[in-house]
């Protein structure tokens, strides 16, 4: 009787418990990995690449890790959007103070898209610098000839400098008298962001680019979409045929409107995009706007939740990051949000719903769980 008992105890150390049986997506709750831990991909999107899907996002320090160098863009695979194997970091902060990613650097929505043309994946990130907040407003791109990575960080910046927006008024490109002397958030202030007060403050330097997402449209084009000017305006901008710079053609959309976490998808003939207001970590009622291109006029649609005062309040508690659309399935969609727990950014929890219409417009409703496989 011992010696079977300490068979099963050796069997048992051999393999590790795996627990590769996820059935339902349960929002809110720890999303175990296929080795039992929360996934830890905030903030982030998915790639699907030859039958199988790759979820990127923020690897945040678990609480009680010192070890800082530990932090970048985690990368997770898996075949059927419940279990998810923990593929490590893609991208790496560098242990190295000369660089801009630096540990101590801030990497948020991280997003990665396929070049086809190139063969290349490419990652763009939201890039705050070691020891100034958010000031920096810069965005970030590494490159991989594999999907997992590692990304190799090529730089970062202020997208579009020296170059106007293609739809922006000839006469907003002088500076009215007073405009910094306005008071933030009054009446005329909101007037001159609006017509691009931050536009032209940022014209030589290069326009800031805080929470961002790509998005490859129809023709292969790609755009990286950004909140702007304070964020205080999303930035649609065109990226070069290599996906690793900016052509520096690029729209304002929503201006002054106080957009920030934007997620697009297109739908029989239209474009969609899910964004929040500007509350940090807080959430607050989502919204959601719709074009016929992607370029704009873009128009908003209103709170797309469809829940309890207080849901609708705070978006189900998250904010928006991506909209997955399952490959084969034209019409499923879903919505992936965060509920940031912000002292222990690592557990914050995935909230993915299921987008449905109304009136032919897109809304989400809580469902404690659901069977991926069963959406219709
Ligand atoms: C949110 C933003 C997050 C993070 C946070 C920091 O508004 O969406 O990605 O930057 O602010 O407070």
């Amino acid at each position: 009787m011992k010696k079977v008992f300490l068979f099963f105890c050796v069997i048992l150390n051999c393999f590790p418990a795996v627990t590769q049986n996820n059935t339902l997506i349960k929002p809110g709750e720890l999303w175990p990995d296929t080795e039992g831990k929360h996934i830890n991909a905030h903030g982030g999107g998915i790639l699907f690449y030859n039958g199988t899907y790759f979820w990127f996002g923020e690897s945040r320090l678990p609480r009680g890790e010192k070890d800082r160098t530990n932090y970048g863009v985690g990368c997770y695979s898996s075949k059927d959007l419940l279990n998810w194997k923990n593929e490590g970091l893609a991208l790496r902060v560098i242990n190295d103070t000369a660089s801009l990613l630096q540990p101590g650097s801030v990497i948020e929505r991280p997003k990665v898209i396929f070049n086809r043309r190139t063969g290349k994946f490419v990652m763009w990130f939201h890039h705050e610098l070691k020891g100034q907040g958010y000031k920096a407003a810069l965005t970030g791109v590494a490159v991989s000839d594999n999907i997992t990575g590692p990304y190799k960080y090529l730089r970062s910046l202020r997208p579009n400098a020296g170059t106007w927006p293609v739809n922006f008024p000839e006469e907003n490109k002088s500076a009215t008298v007073n405009e910094g002397t306005l008071k933030s958030w009054s009446d005329e202030w909101i007037k001159a962001v609006k017509e691009g007060l931050f536009v032209r403050r940022d014209f030589e330097g290069g326009q800031m680019a805080r929470d961002m997402t790509l998005y490859v449209d129809r023709d292969g084009k790609a755009y990286h979409i950004h909140s702007s000017e304070e964020n205080m305006t999303l930035h649609f901008s065109e990226l070069t045929d290599n996906y690793l710079d900016f052509t520096g053609k690029y729209y304002r959309v929503l201006p002054g409107g106080s957009n920030e976490a934007p997620a697009i998808f297109y739908s029989r003939g239209k474009y969609y995009m899910f964004t929040s207001g500007t509350t940090g970590w807080k959430p607050n009622p989502g919204r959601v706007s719709s074009a016929d291109k992607l370029s704009g006029e873009w128009k908003e649609l209103g709170n797309p939740c469809r829940g309890t005062e207080d849901e609708n309040k705070t978006t189900f508690r998250s904010q928006s990051t991506f909209v997955l659309q399952i490959p084969g399935k034209k019409n499923i969609f879903i919505y992936l949000g965060d509920r940031w727990i912000p002292d222990n950014l690592a557990d914050s929890r995935h909230i993915w719903l299921p987008i449905e219409w109304e009136n032919g417009n897109p809304v989400i409703r809580w469902h404690g769980e659901y069977d991926i496989n069963k959406l219709k």
